[in-house]
């Protein structure tokens, strides 16, 4: 370095401290409230970020979704994997949404606070704020993911607390403040901001560029024979795109596919036939007994095993199960009765469905969290 550059930094070093001086900043010892000169650690791995590019394939796109911002995506990020939202503050949403599984889970069924097994599977959270129709749950009751979010905080088997004990939670962690004042211009703390934020997070779940939406989009040769085979039969005899349609692969209604119903004892009606009611419990209509939403195809590979109950094991046993046309249970959806393929015709299915794995989605959840 020569003499005029060294002194040329050593000024603007000095002159930098003289601004920070000024600024009020590096008088800790003197006024301990003054804000510290670098970012609090927890920001480290969760800086704002700019929205992520959609993937080949994705129907995502932020200009329909404007309340999704970088800002209540980071704030929702860190509510998404922070375990204080429990009322043991054990579980969080990526208990039972895992990245690595796209969201869903492993297991059957969920399991919540002090290990209590619920009734259902946790689905995938792909694509999700861009579905045909805004219905989410099993059962379709929630009307949008904002909705949705405030479910599990308040199940007394999922996370067990109250929206009141979550704020009072919230408000006690001085370091979140600053963040909501980010994301919504103050620093009010109400659920419907907490959900708002941990939607704007799954907002930015995304997933495309799999070989499928490659095939889609003219590569002839992203695809196997073998699962342009599977392609042909599940758009075609087998009518998956009956029901697995768009690109979500899912037409966001309900059916009865024949999962979790077995003949009654003698004497009592067929109907009597379904363990869960599915969407029963929200039209009371009959015809609605053992419906459940259609669930994405995308990245399902990622996470058996399958159905609301989680009651097939592997790919192959959901294959079979279509392959027989379901079980005679009163409500099965007539494409399902309908459909026709061999055994032999199975493995061709199952290379399509695993050429619907996608990217887009990856995240390692945060370490800290603010304080
Ligand atoms: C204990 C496990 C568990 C926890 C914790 C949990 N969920 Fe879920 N989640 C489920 C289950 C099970 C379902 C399906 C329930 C149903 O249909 O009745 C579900 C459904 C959903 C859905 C609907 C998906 C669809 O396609 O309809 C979304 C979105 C979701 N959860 C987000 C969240 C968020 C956000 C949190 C945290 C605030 C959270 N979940 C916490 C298990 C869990
Ligand atoms: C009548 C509509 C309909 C048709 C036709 C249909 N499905 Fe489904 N599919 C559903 C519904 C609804 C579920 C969830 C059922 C449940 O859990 O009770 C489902 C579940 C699945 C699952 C499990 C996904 C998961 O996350 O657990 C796979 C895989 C699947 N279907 C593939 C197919 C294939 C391949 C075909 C064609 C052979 C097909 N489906 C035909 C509606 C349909």
């Amino acid at each position: 370095m020569t003499k005029g550059r060294f002194l040329r930094a050593a000024l603007s070093a000095a002159s930098l401290l003289a601004v920070l001086a000024a600024a009020g900043c590096g008088s800790a010892a003197v006024r301990p409230a003054a804000a510290a000169p670098s970012p609090p650690s927890w920001e480290a791995d969760n800086p704002v970020r700019p929205l992520p590019v959609p993937p080949l394939g994705s129907p995502a796109d932020f200009a329909s979704v404007p309340w999704v911002t970088p800002e209540k995506v980071r704030l929702g990020r860190w509510l998404f994997y922070d375990a204080r939202l429990s009322a043991d503050g054990t579980v969080s949403c990526a208990t039972c949404h895992e990245p690595e599984h796209g969201y869903s889970e492993d297991r059957p069924t969920s399991t919540g606070i002090r290990g209590q097994v619920g009734k259902r599977k946790a689905p995938p959270v792909l694509n999700a704020a861009w579905p045909i129709y805004p219905v989410f749950f099993w059962d379709g009751r929630a009307g949008s993911l904002q909705e949705q979010a405030k479910g599990p905080m308040e199940n007394p088997i999922e996370m067990g607390n109250s929206h009141q004990g979550v704020l009072r939670t919230l408000a006690g962690v001085e370091g979140y403040r600053p963040y909501f004042r980010q994301a919504f211009g103050d620093d009010r703390l109400d659920i419907d901001r907490v959900a708002e934020a941990i939607a704007a997070y799954e907002a930015t779940r995304l997933s495309g560029d799999s070989a499928y939406d490659r095939f889609d989009a003219g590569d002839e040769r992203a695809l196997t024979p073998l699962a342009r085979q599977g392609r042909d039969l599940f758009f075609g005899r087998a009518r998956c795109s009956a029901c697995h349609l768009g690109p979500n692969f899912t037409d966001s209604r309900f059916h009865d596919v024949g999962v979790g119903w077995r003949p009654p004892p003698p004497g009592r009606p067929p109907a009597d036939g379904y363990r869960d009611p599915g969407r029963f419990a929200v039209t009371r209509d009959p015809r609605d007994l053992g419906a459940f939403k259609t669930p994405t195809l995308r990245d399902v590979t990622r996470h058996p095993p399958y159905m609301h109950d989680g009651s097939m094991r592997t790919l192959r046993e959901v294959m079979e199960h279509y392959q027989r046309r379901g079980d005679a249970s009163p409500n099965l959806a007539p494409d399902v009765a309908l459909a026709r393929f061999t055994p032999g015709e199975i493995p061709a299915l199952i290379a399509f469905l695993e050429a619907l794995d996608g990217t887009g989605f990856a995240d390692t959840p945060p370490r800290i969290f603010p304080r």
